[in-house]
């Protein structure tokens, strides 16, 4: 049995990515590992704060361990939301102010185009290594929608005229950005163990 630390508190989170992982590996969450502290996300970009999660917990721990960080990029707002995606609105967080606020930037807003990014940092002895997926799409002009969360209500994927709240889990599954990153880890760990 190999142990790989999951930079993330969320039980839902860890349960979700322990079903998709190879059997011989058991997912621990940061509450195993003693560390019930928030970690810092201070670097201003996705890889950056994904590795700043990875290297604490490696140095607490010492235990092979990944994080990951997720952001919407709007292209005609210069890829904000971006890394700032959960707090775009400012504090409390709150899904309903974010999207008001993208809603109102992009206003009469013609160029439409966004992505979702995930990126994952896997940190070993070895080095810190990257995985990343993508989901192309563009920014609604309205909220659409009742599943989901973040910013699904008006993200409609690419080649799609409903938009991530509009979708069942599973198509959202095939098409998301944090899947995609994960299936590219799993891959690597499948032949890197
Ligand atoms: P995290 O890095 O997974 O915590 O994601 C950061 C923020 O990006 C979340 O708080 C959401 O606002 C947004 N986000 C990430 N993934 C999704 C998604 O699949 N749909 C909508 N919003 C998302």
């Amino acid at each position: 049995m190999i142990q790989l630390v999951f930079a993330s508190a969320n039980e839902n989170k860890i349960k979700e990515i322990q079903s998709i992982l190879p059997q011989q590996i058991q997912l621990l969450g940061l509450k195993d590992v003693g560390i019930h502290e928030e970690i810092l996300e201070t670097t201003g970009t996705l890889e950056g704060n994904a590795r700043q999660k990875a290297d604490y917990v490696f140095e607490k721990t010492g235990l092979n361990c990944f994080s990951d960080d997720t952001g919407l990029e709007i292209q005609a707002l210069h890829n904000a939301p971006g890394v700032d995606s959960a707090i775009y609105a400012g504090l409390p967080r709150s899904s309903q102010r974010n999207i008001e606020k993208v809603l109102l930037e992009m206003h009469g807003e013609l160029e439409r185009t966004a992505q979702f990014r995930t990126v994952i940092c896997y940190k070993t002895h070895r080095g810190a290594f990257y995985f990343e997926g993508m989901c192309t799409g563009s920014i609604g002009r309205e909220i659409r929608g009742e599943d989901g969360f973040g910013y699904d209500g008006i993200f409609y994927p690419a080649g799609y005229s409903r938009t991530f709240a509009e979708m069942n889990l599973k198509d959202k599954k095939m098409l998301s950005h944090r899947s995609k990153a994960f299936h590219q880890f799993v891959e690597y760990l499948q032949t890197n163990q």
